[in-house]
């Protein structure tokens, strides 16, 4: 693993030490603060073979720590997190999904959080606390809970069941917030300094890009060491998105993937809550806050993403897009996957591939382009969600005394 070299500010460019642990950028002349990037020296990579340094072959060093050759240099905190599957649609040419409801708590969220929570223990941080669409929550609760550190956690009341569930068994310390994770931002913010708490929000430390650019790294190996044409992505707060594209400089810059033009980078949103497709198609370069942000894709109930000047510079850059689905269109996207291919998309990965087919009768790709669609969790987790969009109740049997029914 490599040591680091520094954490860079991603809008005025200091550098400051990664041997305390840091949130965001402290010299900052703008107004929000930027973001830290983890900076690295490459030098001895540079030119080496992948084959050789990327290696999964002892047990701590499996799933996402087979590329500890980029991450910190830190003892992982793990629980099987990574390498998740991607498969060929059975009906589209060019459409690869990856499917990363394998992944422990059931959703990506495991990457940033297993990272995040690694480098916590590291430096001897004892308390964490996060605002949450919900499964960042549940991946949190579960690597706090296997780090031996206490989990604070601030999501909206009506989160899927699943993510209350589950932070109450792994042991977290729960509020359920009369709002959305934007108003769960501001009561971390208000609390953390009388809590003792670090706050581990989207974007305010540095380390949960580190373990998201890991989809990155991965989707490329996955797919021979080469770019697919387009990357979808169901942007709440966009780290997985800026994660990816910092995997894509890395891997240019060490000289692992094989030339050609970087991915176009699809940001997706719902209708219901679209601040970042609303920015880019006005051109601006931060998005504005959305009011009412209502949608059954919990993940994509982000009003205000801290994020958004980086995702819409990367959006840019990659001469990508970002846009909007309905929620109808979300569902009936959900249950084409789910009877064509056999697929229960979560409702965020289902935005994607609704995306995905609205861009394809637009006629701006084609079925054949070679595309990677993200379904970031699994519609198991959303079971209560989307059986209430669905309009699905369990059917009341009758009962009858067992006397009678034996006779
Ligand atoms: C399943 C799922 N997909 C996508 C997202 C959006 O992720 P990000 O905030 O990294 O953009 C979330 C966020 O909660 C999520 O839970
Ligand atoms: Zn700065």
């Amino acid at each position: 693993m490599p040591p680091i070299a520094f954490l860079e500010c991603t809008r005025c460019g200091t550098d400051l030490s990664a041997d305390e642990p840091q949130t965001v950028c402290t010299e900052c002349p703008n107004q929000p603060a930027g973001s830290l990037y983890v900076r690295y020296d490459f030098s001895s990579l540079k030119g080496s073979d992948p084959l050789r340094v990327v290696d999964d072959s002892s047990t701590n060093w499996r799933g996402m720590w087979r590329y500890k050759a980029v991450l910190p240099d830190v003892d992982p905190v793990t629980l099987g997190e990574g390498w998740t599957p991607i498969i060929k649609s059975k009906r589209f040419e060019g459409v690869y999904l990856k499917k990363e409801g394998t992944n422990p708590t059931g959703t990506f969220k495991a990457r940033g959080l297993a990272m995040a929570v690694s480098m916590a223990r590291h430096y001897g941080l004892e308390k964490l606390a996060v605002p949450s669409a919900g499964n960042a929550a549940g991946a949190l609760a579960a690597y706090a809970a296997a780090a031996g550190i206490e989990a604070h956690i601030f999501m909206p009341q009506d989160v899927p069941i699943a993510n209350y569930l589950e932070c109450v068994a792994y042991g977290a310390k729960v509020t359920l917030v009369d709002g959305l994770i934007s108003d769960c931002a501001r009561i971390v913010a208000e609390r953390k300094v009388e809590g003792g708490w670090f706050d581990i929000s989207t974007l305010k430390e540095p380390f949960r890009v580190e373990g998201k650019k890991t989809m990155g790294y991965e989707l490329v190996e996955q797919l021979g060491w080469e770019y697919p044409e387009a990357v979808f992505y169901p942007a709440g707060g966009g780290v997985g998105l800026i994660g990816m594209w910092k995997a894509f400089e890395e891997l240019e810059q060490i000289g692992w993937v094989k030339p050609g033009k970087r991915p176009r980078m699809i940001a997706v949103q719902s209708s219901g809550c679209a601040p970042v497709v609303r920015a880019f198609q006005s051109g601006a370069r931060t998005s504005t806050m959305w009011e009412n942000a209502s949608t059954f894709a919990s993940g994509l109930r982000v009003p205000k993403p801290y994020g958004d000047r980086i995702m819409l510079n990367i959006i840019d850059e990659s001469d990508g897009l970002a846009l909007s689905v309905t929620d109808d269109d979300i569902l009936n996207s959900l249950k084409d996957w789910a009877q064509n291919e056999g697929v229960f998309l979560s409702p965020e990965g289902a935005s994607v591939t609704a995306a995905h087919s609205k861009l394809v009768t637009e006629g701006i790709l084609s079925p054949t382009d070679r595309v990677l669609l993200f379904n970031t969790g699994s519609g198991l987790k959303d079971a209560d969600v989307i059986a209430e969009a669905m309009g699905l109740q369990r059917p009341i049997l009758e009962t009858r005394p067992v006397l009678e029914m034996l006779t």
